[in-house]
């Protein structure tokens, strides 16, 4: 399994740094366009500082992506990078912070895989006068961070569901069943996900047009801890089996490609097939997703350029230790109980078999030939 992602990474980065080294300039020269030339200057001042970026799993391709587009920037800019990941388990990335600090980190760019784990760490660097920047996930309940690059999170949940609304069919008279597949409950991205796609569901789930016959409405019952797909396959046999002998689900709104896999094999175990195979919606458009997307597997999923991504958490980078501006676009939505943290939220694009080509190859991410392979 993990080579297959390794497989895929390598060919990934290779599109991503061919796009960026076409991408990372025109990327940094966009990002740059209010600051003036940030980028030149900064590549000389680079020079010697170590960047310590820890990630949290290489069991999931984006992160594969976003580790590898952030080595890849940073080191471009004459910065010595320390990459780690630690396979979901929160005290392994505690203690890999903590080694980070040791080595003298010049400043930490944490994924966090739970956001309320890391607050003692988070003290520790801010002591140590080592700036911190929390990267897609927001580092909850600490003082010690600087800046937030992140995808626009509630729209994420907002598209899946302008999508299911939008394509669905569903109607008083012709009404349709849907159960949910959340993110993780220790990730603050799950939490605004679920308030974007509820707030576009609600009316229909009011009115009778959508069903959930399982009654997990509520985020704390249709959570998935760590964004496990075992675990999402597990609730979903357990559902299909409990609620749907009768009849048929029709959406399944997963919020990430790795959740719809695991719907899907609980689906194909539990019989469904081309005849009656719901409405599958998903995020970060995995390579498998994508191919699935084709293949007509699953219906739609949210494309997050991590290139993008990466090269506006390079400005905060080189912003707290350069003395740069960061390009900011939200200093309201991102409350992490303590501050609120300045933000770059970049755009989520929803995407599915009539757009793909268009955003997804003609976007760089993905080639042609990878998807046909
Ligand atoms: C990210 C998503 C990702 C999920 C699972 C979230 O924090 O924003 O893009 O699908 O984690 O890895």
């Amino acid at each position: 399994m993990k080579k297959k992602v390794l497989a895929a990474l390598m060919a990934v980065a290779m599109v991503a740094l061919t796009a960026c080294g076409g991408a990372a300039a025109p990327a940094a020269a966009a990002g740059s366009g209010d600051s003036g030339d940030a980028a030149a200057p900064a590549a000389a001042a680079g020079g010697g500082k170590k960047v310590a970026v820890a990630m949290p799993t290489q069991s999931s391709e984006r992160w594969m992506h976003d580790g590898a587009n952030m080595k890849a920037q940073l080191e471009e800019l004459g910065y010595t990078v320390d990459l780690q990941y630690a396979e979901d388990d929160v005290q392994a990335q505690v203690s890999q912070i903590e080694n980070m600090i040791a080595a003298g980190a010049n400043c930490l760019v944490i994924a966090a895989i739970d956001s309320d784990a890391l607050v003692n760490v988070e003290a520790q660097a801010k002591a140590a006068g080592i700036p911190v920047i929390a990267y897609d996930r927001l580092l909850m309940n600490t003082d010690a961070v600087s800046y937030y690059a992140t995808f626009d999170n509630k729209g994420v949940g907002t598209k899946i569901g302008e999508y299911i609304v939008k394509n669905c069919g569903a109607t008083k008279d012709d009404p349709k069943t849907i159960e949910l597949f959340m993110g993780s409950p220790d990730d603050n991205n799950a939490h605004m996900l679920y308030a974007g796609l509820m707030e576009q569901i609600q009316p229909l789930l009011d009115d009778g047009s959508l069903i959930c016959k399982s009654g997990q409405i509520d985020f704390d019952s249709n959570n998935t801890l760590r964004w496990d797909q075992q675990t999402a396959m597990k609730r979903c046999e357990d559902i299909l089996t409990r609620y749907y002998a009768d009849e048929d689900l029709d959406i399944c709104a997963c919020a990430y490609d790795g959740l719809s896999y695991g719907c899907m094999s609980a689906l194909e175990g539990a019989g469904y097939t081309d005849a009656n195979w719901p409405m599958i919606t998903g995020q970060d458009a995995e390579l498998m997703a994508t191919k699935h997307i084709i293949s007509g597997k699953q219906t739609m999923s949210i494309y997050k350029d991590t290139r993008l991504l990466a090269s506006k958490c390079v400005t905060m980078v080189q912003a707290v230790l350069e003395g740069s501006e960061p390009e900011i676009n939200d200093t309201e939505q991102y409350n992490n109980g303590k501050i609120v943290v300045p933000s770059y939220l970049c755009e989520p694009v929803a995407v599915d078999k009539n757009n793909y080509k268009e955003v997804i190859i003609g976007g760089g991410y993905y080639t042609e030939e990878q998807l046909a392979e």
